[in-house]
């Protein structure tokens, strides 16, 4: 796939290939299916939603819940994420998700909940300079265990000046970690959700050209397809890593590509419409479909159905742009539907209440 990326490229761990597409960690949102629909569609790498380290490192239920028996050998490359203040617990969790056929694990120094800041992790603890000699022991006591083959990556968002974000970020890189994905986004105090206002893509430049050698993914202000190649191009990063906009629209990547292609004056591939995507998901859950309680599509309390209607919701409301390369809305699947194990209705059926964890 082309992007525009002129830079040259740092290596990348995981036989990753600049530029990476990456879909962001997401809380009740990264499951199986929609993991195996987006790599369907462009995407090269997949985090998982943030998992709580001291119950992955010590509860059989629960890493089952998160990864049922382990890694399937079409979800790779994997990173598991995890919330943790511990290093120790970290690296206990580190060799379960390896043993589970994790690629690599990931660090999450980025959420901005309450949540997270009562349990003591994300972009609180990592704001906490006091903090950050812990923060550092935790990577290095990971990148340098013999037991963990896999590396160790983390996700930031940026600290209150760019500056404090290099030497937050080079401490990081010292210590071993492999990968960095940097939010371009402050932890705003007192807002729970604190993503309001553009994400600051100069400043993600300037903290990626800073770094010795260090891999960056790029996370923020991507709400079409252009803005993909436009991010990548401004931000001179090894990957991108897209949330929201890849749950509005799964095929994202392969658009951009598409866009990028269009540019170059080739004729892009035919793209997928939103209505082809739907019924593609919803035979992937079917296929990925548990057959027990235990193993739901997110260990954060929502279950398959609830999780199945979000994504659907989302999917169906999306718009193309104009500067998108267009999609053929309302025409036939390219390769049928797939087979399905169990009717969708008995999916949809087991729904709860959301208890809103996203971070
Ligand atoms: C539904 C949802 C769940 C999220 N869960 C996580 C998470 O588990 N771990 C994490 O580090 N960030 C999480 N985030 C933040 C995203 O990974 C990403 O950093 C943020 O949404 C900005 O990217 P975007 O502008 O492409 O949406 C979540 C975001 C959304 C929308």
């Amino acid at each position: 796939m082309t992007s525009g990326q002129e830079c040259s490229a740092r290596p990348l761990p995981c036989g990753l290939v600049a530029p990476v597409y990456t879909m962001a960690p997401m809380v009740k949102q990264s499951d199986r299916p929609f993991r195996a629909l987006l790599r369907e569609h462009g995407c090269t790498l997949c985090y998982t939603e943030m998992f709580m380290a001291d119950k992955f490192a010590t509860c059989a239920t629960y890493r089952r819940r998160a990864l049922g028996d382990g890694v399937d050998k079409d979800d790779h490359p994997l990173i598991v994420q995890f919330a943790a203040n511990d290093k120790d617990i970290l690296l206990k969790a580190a060799l379960e998700a390896q043993a589970m056929g994790a690629d690599g694990i990931d660090l999450n120094l980025g959420c901005p909940q309450p949540r997270a800041r009562e349990g003591g992790y994300g972009a609180h603890f990592a704001h906490d300079t006091g903090a950050w000699a812990k923060i550092a022991e935790m990577v290095r006591t990971c990148a340098s265990d013999p037991e963990l083959r896999i590396p160790i990556f983390c996700k930031i968002r940026l600290q209150p000046t760019v500056s404090a974000t290099i030497k937050f970020a080079s401490m990081l890189e010292d210590a071993g970690c492999a990968l960095l994905a940097i939010h371009g986004r402050k932890l705003l105090v007192g807002k729970s959700k604190a993503r309001d206002g553009p994400a600051d893509l100069g400043a993600v430049a300037a903290v990626r050209s800073a770094l010795r050698a260090m891999p960056v993914l790029s996370n923020g202000n991507v709400r079409c397809p252009a803005d993909v190649c436009t991010n990548l191009a401004s931000t001179r990063c090894e990957g991108i890593m897209c949330a929201e906009q890849l749950l509005k629209d799964p095929a994202l990547f392969e658009r951009a590509a598409a866009h990028s292609a269009k540019a170059a004056g080739s004729i892009p591939a035919r793209l997928p419409s939103a209505e082809e995507l739907v019924e593609e998901y919803l035979g992937l859950c079917c296929d990925f479909d548990g057959e027990d309680d235990a193993h739901c599509f997110s260990v954060w309390g929502a279950s398959n159905g609830h999780v199945v209607r979000e994504h659907v919701n989302r999917m169906s409301a999306c718009v193309v742009t104009p500067d998108q390369p267009s999609a053929k809305v309302g025409s036939k699947p390219q390769e049928g539907p797939r087979p399905n194990k169990r009717p969708f209705a008995t999916l949809v059926e087991s729904s709860k209440d959301d208890d809103d964890a996203t971070p």
